[in-house]
C-alpha cells in the first residue's frame, strides 16, 4: 500500500449533506508498514497536494521572523509580489501586497507581468491558477506545498473523464457544459476548457451558470455540490428536482440514464470540509443566542444553511457587507475563522460572532505560516526558488481557455 491509498477520497465517508464520518482504517497487506505521508515531505501524486518541502524551517518562536520577512521582502523589492487569500493567518496576511478572494487573486496575479516571483499565500489550486495566468518567465511559489484543498481532491481527472463517458453514453454530453469551481486541480480545469466549459468562483457562479445555459441545455458542476445547488436554485430559479448528485464512487454516478437525461444541473458530489460543517440548527441557535443577529454565510455551506441565513456570498462579499453594515448591528458569520476573527477585530463597533465555535480553521490554508513565508522569501534572496508550482503546458493551454472565459464574464457585484 502506498501513501496514496491512505489519503484517497474513497477512504473517507461523506454524508449526503456533506458531513464527514470517521474514516475506516485501511487494511494493510501483512508485512507492510503503514505508509505515513509526513506533512511537508514526500509526494502524493494522486492528491491535489504535491508535497516536498526540503530544509529545516526556522522555529515558529523565532522573535526575529517578522523582521526577517520585512528584510527579505525589501531586498526583493518589485521582483516579488505576495498574494494573500482572506483565509490566511494574520501573521501572513500582513505581508500580502494584495488580499482577496480566489477570483480577485486570479485577476491580480494575471495583472502583474513585471513580478519575477508570485508568492501565493493560499492553497495549491490557487497557485496553479496563478501559474496558468502568468507568463512563462514568472515563477509561482506556494510557501508550503502541503497546503492543498480537500474539496479539490474530491474530483480526480480520471473520475471526471468517467463521468463524461457516462454522459456520452446517456446521449447528453453534447448538450452539457462543464462549469468548474476554481477549487479544482489544473487537470480538471483543463478538462473544462477542452469541453467548452468555464471556471467560476463564488463571486461569479451565477454569471458563469447563466453563460453555460446559453451555450447548452445542462451543466455538469464540479466539484462543490453546494455552490452549484445554491446558485442554481437561489439565483437562477431552478428547482431542487432539476439537480442530481453524481457520486464518482458509484457506477454511472449512482444515477439512472433517465435521471441524467432529466436533470438540468448534474452536481459533483464534493464539498468543503470547513463550510460543510455548519448546520441549520446552528443558525437557529445563534438567532436564539444573539437578538437581532443577521446570519451571513459562504455559498459553500449546505442549501439548508444558506436558505436559513439572511445573506450568502463570497469572501469579498462578506467583507463588503460587514464594511457597509451600520454600527451596532449584530452578525453571525459562517466562513473560515481567520477571516471572521479579522472582521471582528476590524469592526469593534459591530457585534461579530462566528456562526459555530466548534467549526475549525481550514487546516490547509493554515499551513502557510510565517516560518514558511520567511523560508520562501529568504530562499529567493539567496537566488533559490523553492516550492515552485508549475502546470504542464498542454493542461495549462485548456485550463487557460476556461479561466479566460471566466475572466471575460461581466462582473456581478
Ligand atoms: P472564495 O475565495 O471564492 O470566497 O472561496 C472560498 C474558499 O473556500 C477558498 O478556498
Ligand atoms: Fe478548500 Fe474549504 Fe479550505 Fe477553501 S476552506 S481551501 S474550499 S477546504
Amino acid at each position: 500500500m502506498t501513501s496514496t491509498d491512505v489519503s484517497s477520497d474513497s477512504y473517507v465517508s461523506h454524508g449526503a449533506d456533506g458531513s464527514i464520518s470517521a474514516p475506516t482504517p485501511p487494511t494493510l497487506p501483512s508485512g507492510t508498514s503503514l505508509a505515513l505521508l509526513l506533512l511537508g515531505q514526500g509526494t502524493d501524486e494522486n492528491s491535489e497536494r504535491g508535497v516536498d518541502c526540503p530544509g529545516d524551517l526556522p522555529l515558529a518562536s523565532d522573535p526575529d521572523l517578522v523582521a526577517r520577512a520585512v528584510a527579505a521582502k525589501a531586498t526583493l523589492g518589485s521582483k516579488v509580489f505576495v498574494l494573500g487569500h482572506h483565509y490566511q493567518r494574520d501573521e501572513v496576511i500582513q505581508f500580502a501586497d494584495v488580499t482577496g478572494d480566489s477570483f480577485k487573486l486570479a485577476r491580480d496575479a494575471a495583472a502583474r507581468p513585471d513580478a519575477d516571483y508570485i508568492v501565493f499565500c493560499g492553497v495549491h489550486f490557487m497557485a496553479e491558477s496563478a501559474d496558468i495566468l502568468t507568463s512563462a518567465k514568472q515563477q509561482v511559489i506556494l510557501p508550503d506545498l502541503a497546503a492543498g484543498c480537500s474539496m479539490a481532491d474530491m474530483a480526480k481527472d480520471h473520475q471526471v473523464e468517467d463521468a463524461w463517458d457516462a454522459l456520452t453514453d446517456a446521449g447528453i454530453a453534447d448538450v452539457t457544459i462543464p462549469v468548474t469551481y476554481m477549487n479544482s486541480s489544473a487537470a480538471i480545469k483543463g478538462f473544462t476548457g477542452e469541453h467548452g466549459g468555464v471556471i467560476c468562483t463564488s463571486s461569479n457562479a451565477e454569471r458563469a451558470l447563466r453563460w453555460a445555459f446559453e451555450q447548452g441545455q445542462k451543466v455538469l458542476f464540479l466539484p462543490d455540490q453546494h455552490l452549484g445547488r445554491n446558485t442554481a436554485v437561489l439565483q437562477l430559479g431552478l428547482s431542487l428536482d432539476d439537480c442530481v448528485v453524481y457520486n464518482p464512487f458509484r457506477p454511472n454516478g449512482g444515477l439512472t440514464v433517465q435521471q441524467l437525461r432529466d436533470a438540468k444541473m448534474i452536481l459533483w458530489r464534493g464539498h468543503c470540509s470547513v463550510h460543510g460543517r455548519f448546520t441549520a440548527a446552528q443558525v437557529d441557535a445563534v438567532r436564539e443566542r444573539v437578538p437581532g443577529v443577521q446570519v451571513l454565510v459562504h455559498p459553500e455551506c449546505t442549501h439548508e444553511v444558506v436558505t436559513k441565513a439572511d445573506l450568502a456570498g463570497s469572501t469579498e462579499y462578506i467583507i463588503r457587507t460587514i464594511e457597509a453594515a451600520p454600527a451596532g448591528s449584530a452578525w453571525a458569520i459562517g466562513t473560515e475563522l481567520n477571516l471572521v476573527r479579522r472582521l471582528a477585530d476590524q469592526h469593534p463597533d459591530k457585534t461579530i460572532t462566528f456562526l459555530e465555535s466548534t467549526v475549525c480553521y481550514c487546516a490547509t490554508m493554515n499551513r502557510i505560516d510565517l516560518p514558511h513565508l520567511v523560508q520562501a522569501l529568504e530562499s529567493l534572496v539567496a537566488g533559490q526558488v523553492i516550492n515552485r508550482i508549475t502546470v504542464d503546458d498542454t493542461v495549462a493551454k485548456y485550463a487557460r481557455l476556461a479561466l479566460d472565459r471566466m475572466l471575460a464574464l461581466p462582473e456581478v457585484v
